[in-house]
């Protein structure tokens, strides 16, 4: 069965290393037959939280930019892939950014599927701290699933990625979900 499945790139490089994965997720995603949109978080206009609970029993942030519009597509998903560079042994800040702001709803993205993929210039034991804070986000979300963490390891400059093994798995696991 076709399923909605919405990446967001956290990267604010454009064709960048986890950007390239996320469009290989793409690929394999469409190519099996599911209905992928891509959301670059560099291009929308998130504020910080201000906890400032305005949301509080109303689900509704008190402000109002592009990150109404993602909430929406983010509850309609039934796959969430979220993709970052290693920023200092964690996520970087567009995608941390936009996680905090889901709080007005983020008991409503429920039952979903998760992918998660990171990319740093280190080996893997840089990005065990960094898919461990996505596990924190997911394991706030109701029925979520983790279905598997991409890992673009020894990329520095962009583009590098396509010749490590994480641009073929990324492909796959857009194929398998
Ligand atoms: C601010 C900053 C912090 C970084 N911190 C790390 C780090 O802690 N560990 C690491 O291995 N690479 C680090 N890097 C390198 C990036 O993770 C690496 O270049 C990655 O491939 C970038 O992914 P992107 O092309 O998708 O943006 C850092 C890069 C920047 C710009």
């Amino acid at each position: 069965m076709s399923k909605k499945v919405l990446i967001l790139s956290g990267s604010p490089r454009k064709g960048g290393n986890s950007d390239i994965l996320c469009e290989q997720f793409q690929k394999g995603a469409e190519e099996a037959g599911n209905v992928v949109e891509k959301v670059d978080l560099r291009s929308l206009k998130i504020g910080y939280c201000m906890a400032c609970y305005g949301c509080k029993g109303k689900g509704v942030c008190v402000q109002k930019d592009d990150m109404t519009e993602l909430l929406d597509k983010m509850v309609q998903a039934d796959v969430l892939v979220l993709a970052t560079p290693v920023y200092f042994y964690s996520m970087d800040g567009q995608l941390k950014t936009m996680i905090d702001r889901t709080l007005p709803r983020y008991t409503e993205i429920r039952n979903k599927d998760l992918w998660f993929i990171a990319t740093a210039a280190a080996g893997r034991h840089a990005m065990e701290r960094t898919f461990d804070a996505m596990r924190g986000f997911a394991d706030c979300l109701p029925g979520a699933r983790v279905r598997g963490e991409i890992c673009g390891e020894g990329v520095y400059q962009k583009g590098e990625v396509r010749d490590t093994p994480a641009f073929q798995e990324a492909y796959e696991a857009g194929k398998s979900i």
